[in-house]
């Protein structure tokens, strides 16, 4: 178990394609998602993809509470999820504000799809199957896109929506990260 550093946009990795697991249950796969887990207590994340800690692995974990960086976003029940296939419910897009552990300090205007059905594995090898709307469904494209090598500013229509979280929203206590 340890906080693990995150790695930041610019570093080559994030943009790589990450490995299927192979094997569930094992010592390697639970003490990566403890440290998964450790991380993204430490940094107040919402998610956090195994690739933004140096690991080619598809492993995604998320999940919201109540989050001073998303005073305002649904809660999403904590999900520890293996690799993991999206699949877009309706063609509706909506736009949302995202920020992220490996571009600290900004937020961008992101369009997802409102509506998606999810699939794939707990750490132990139990499937997991959801239909998700809304911030849930926000936060799951945003987390697989990682294990794609995708970034959400690579996702912004137009670079305008994008910027320093304490000039976008200087009288808000969103953290700066
Ligand atoms: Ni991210």
């Amino acid at each position: 178990m340890a906080i693990r550093p995150v790695l930041r946009m610019g570093d080559p990795f994030l943009f790589s394609i990450a490995q299927p697991v192979v094997s569930f249950d094992t010592p390697e796969l639970h003490a990566l998602i403890r440290d998964m887990q450790d991380t993204m207590e430490y940094m107040d994340g919402a998610g956090i993809a195994a690739p933004q800690i140096g690991v080619s692995l598809r492993v995604v974990i998320f999940g919201v509470g109540h989050n001073p960086r998303y005073p305002d976003a649904d809660q999403v029940p904590y999900t520890v999820l293996v690799n993991p296939v999206l699949t877009p419910v309706s063609d509706l897009l909506e736009e949302g504000w995202e920020g992220c552990l490996s571009v600290p300090g900004m937020r961008g205007i992101v369009p997802r799809h409102t509506r998606l059905h999810y699939k794939g594995f707990d750490q132990f090898g139990q499937s997991i199957d959801r239909l998700v709307s809304g911030f849930h469904a926000r936060v799951v494209q945003h987390e697989c896109d990682h294990l794609d090598g995708i970034l959400y500013p690579m996702r912004i229509q137009d670079i305008k929506n994008f910027g320093y979280t304490d000039v976008l929203f200087p009288d808000s206590d969103i953290a700066d990260d």
